[in-house]
C-alpha cells in the first residue's frame, strides 16, 4: 500500500503543536508495518535547509486539470528528497514566493495569518492531488492521507478528478483540531481552480465563506480524528464548530484513532535533555529534575512542594484562564506552578503578573523551548491540562511516562487517556491521574485538592509507576490507520468496477 502523507509541520524541523509530533511518529510506524509512506511538505526553510539527496519530480505548471481550470500559482515545482533521521522520503512543494519565509508556517511576524494563506495551502492541496494523478510516474499513491485544514483542498481536487472519470487514490482526512478551519473570503475560491459547482452548500461554502475544512469533510473518503471521544464530540453542536451537521451526515465514515507517543524522544530513561535520567525502577533522578526545574523557574527549592507543570499553547482551547483563579489556593497549600507557553497576549500578561504576585511559588517562562518542555514535564509532580476541548492532547501522555500525574478535564483525548483517582479506580488499581468535569475554577480547585491529599501518601508512587508503565505506542495506532487505508482503497475499487447506473 502506497500512502502519501500530507502535513505542514514535522518534528524536529518545524513545530507549532502536536501535529508536528504526530507527523514524526505515525509515518515511521506505518513504514515498520510494511506501508510504503511518503510525505508531502510545503518547502519551508526549515525543510529546504535540511533536505538531502533531492531529485526534481515535476513542474506543477505542467499538471493539467481535465475540467479545464487549474489553481493560479506562482512558480512551483515538486522534488523528492530525504530529511535527516526521517525514515520516509519526502516530497517538497517548492514555491519560493509562497513558502520561503522563516518562522511560523501560518502567521507573519505581526502574529496575523499570512494574507496569502489561501493560495499557499491551495497549492499544497493541488500538489497532493496531482501526485495522486501520477505527477511522479515512479510512485503513485493508493491513498492520500491529509492532515488538518492545510491539506483540506486535496480531497476536493481528487473528487473533481474522479468526477471526470480519472482513476484516483482514496482520501483519508485527519482532524487534529476542528477549531482551525482555513476559512477565506468566497472571492478567493475562483483562484483555486475547482469547478464552480464545488462552491455551494454541498461543497466548500460555509456561511458565505470558502472553507478548507469543509472541503475535507465533504469530499474525503474517510474522516478520522485523534481520539475516540473527540470523534463522538464533534458530532454534537457544542464541539462541532458549525460543522457537526455535516459530520453527522457522514458519520458512517468518521472514526477516532488515538495518537501515540514517540518513546524514543519522550523517555526519561534516555532523554538527553535531562540532567539525570530516571525510569520506573530508579525514581531518584526525578528528584534531581524537580530541583533543576525549581532553580530554572525561580521557584523556592522545596522538595515537599507539589509542582503543577504546564507546557502549552496559551489559547482559549487549553482552559488556562482558570489557572489564575486558583493560584491563591495552590500557594496557600504550599504548592508551586511552573508554566511554559506562548500564545494569546492577554494570557501571557496574566501569567507574567501572576509570577510577579507570587515570587518563588509561580514560575513562568514565555516562549517556545523544546528543552524547557522536557524539563517541566520531568520536574513537575502534576501536569495540568484543563482544556475546554482537546482532540487528543499529548502532554498528558508525556506526563504519564515521566511519572508526572496528569490533572485533566474530562474531554476528548484527555478523557480517553487518564483514569481518575476515584476510590473505586484506586481500589481497582487503574487510577493514573485526576479528572474533573466542569470548566470552572471550583471543579479545577477540588481536583487540585485531591492531588494535594494524595501527594502526602505512599500511594502517590504506586500511581506514578502505573502511569510510567503504560504504552501509547504508535504501532497500535498505525495498525488502525493501515486497516482504514485498506478499507478506503477497497471500497473505491469496488465503486470503480460497479456498472454505471447502479
Ligand atoms: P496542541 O497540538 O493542541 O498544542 P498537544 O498536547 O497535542 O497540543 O501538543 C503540544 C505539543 O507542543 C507537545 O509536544 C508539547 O510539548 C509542545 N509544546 C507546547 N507548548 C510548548 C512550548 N511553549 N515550548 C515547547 N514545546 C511546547
Ligand atoms: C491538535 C490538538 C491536540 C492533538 C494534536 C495532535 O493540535 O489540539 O489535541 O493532540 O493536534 O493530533
Amino acid at each position: 500500500m502506497k500512502v502519501l502523507y500530507i502535513c505542514s509541520e514535522l518534528y524536529p524541523f518545524l513545530k507549532t503543536g502536536g501535529l508536528a509530533d504526530v507527523s514524526a511518529g505515525l509515518p515511521p510506524a506505518l513504514h515498520a508495518l510494511g506501508c510504503d509512506v511518503r510525505l508531502l511538505l510545503p518547502a519551508f526553510p526549515a525543510f529546504t535547509e535540511n533536505v538531502q539527496a533531492t531529485r526534481a519530480v515535476a513542474d506543477l505548471a505542467n499538471a493539467p486539470a481535465p475540467w479545464g481550470k487549474a489553481p493560479s500559482l506562482p512558480a512551483a515545482t515538486v522534488s523528492l528528497g530525504t530529511l535527516p533521521g526521517v525514515k520516509c522520503p519526502a516530497y517538497l512543494l517548492d514555491a519560493p514566493e509562497l513558502f520561503s519565509r522563516p518562522g511560523n508556517p501560518y502567521l507573519g511576524p505581526d502574529g496575523k495569518d499570512w494574507s496569502d494563506n489561501a493560495q499557499r495551502f491551495a497549492a499544497l492541496g493541488w500538489a497532493g492531488a496531482c501526485l495522486g494523478q501520477g505527477l511522479d510516474p515512479q510512485w503513485v499513491p493508493d491513498v492520500i492521507h491529509c492532515n488538518d485544514w492545510h491539506a483540506g483542498l486535496t480531497p476536493a481536487y481528487v473528487h473533481a478528478f474522479r468526477a471526470t472519470g480519472c482513476p484516483t487514490p482514496a482520501t483519508v482526512f485527519t482532524i487534529h483540531n476542528l477549531a482551525y478551519q482555513g476559512l477565506f473570503s468566497h472571492h478567493e475560491f475562483s483562484q483555486w481552480g475547482l469547478p464552480d459547482e464545488y462552491f455551494g452548500i454541498h461543497g466548500l461554502e460555509f456561511f458565505g465563506h470558502a472553507s478548507f475544512m469543509k472541503s475535507a469533510l465533504q469530499f474525503s473518503d474517510r474522516i478520522t480524528t485523534v481520539s475516540p471521544t473527540y470523534a463522538r464530540e464533534i458530532l454534537t453542536e457544542p464541539h462541532g464548530f458549525g460543522l457537526d451537521g455535516l459530520l453527522r451526515e457522514r458519520t458512517h465514515v468518521v472514526s477516532g484513532i488515538l495518537n501515540g507517543v514517540d518513546y524514543q524522544i519522550w523517555n526519561p530513561g534516555t532523554d538527553p535533555l535531562l540532567l539525570q535520567k530516571y525510569d520506573v525502577n530508579r525514581l531518584a533522578g526525578k528528584t534531581t529534575a524537580k530541583q533543576a526545574l525549581q532553580n530554572s523557574m525561580g521557584l523556592q527549592s522545596r522538595p515537599d512542594a507539589l509542582i503543577f507543570g504546564v507546557v502549552s499553547r496559551l489559547t482559549e482551547q487549553k482552559g488556562l484562564h482558570l489557572l489564575p483563579q486558583v493560584l491563591a489556593d495552590v500557594v496557600a497549600m504550599g504548592g508551586q506552578v511552573a508554566l511554559l507557553g506562548e500564545g494569546d497576549a492577554w494570557l501571557v500578561e496574566t501569567f507574567i503578573e501572576a509570577a510577579a504576585r507570587y515570587p518563588g511559588q509561580v514560575g513562568v517562562r514565555i516562549g517556545y523551548d523544546e528543552a524547557a518542555a522536557h524539563n517541566v514535564l520531568a520536574g513537575s509532580d502534576v501536569v495540568l491540562v484543563p482544556s475546554a476541548f482537546e482532540p487528543c492532547g499529548l502532554t498528558q501522555l508525556y506526563g504519564l511516562r515521566y511519572g508526572t500525574l496528569p490533572l485533566v478535564r474530562r474531554v476528548g483525548g484527555l478523557a480517553d487517556t487518564v483514569v481518575d483517582c476515584t476510590p473505586e479506580n484506586r481500589a481497582a488499581g487503574t487510577a493514573t491521574g485526576f479528572v474533573f468535569d466542569a470548566l470552572t475554577a471550583s471543579d479545577l480547585r477540588s481536583a487540585m485538592h485531591r492531588a494535594f491529599n494524595l501527594f502526602k501518601t505512599p500511594e502517590w508512587k504506586v500511581i506514578q509507576r502505573r502511569g510510567m508503565r503504560l504504552q501509547f505506542d504508535w504501532i497500535a495506532a498505525a495498525r488502525h490507520y493501515g486497516a482504514l487505508y485498506e478499507s478506503a482503497h477497497r471500497s473505491l475499487s469496488l465503486t470503480r468496477v460497479a456498472p454505471k447506473g447502479d
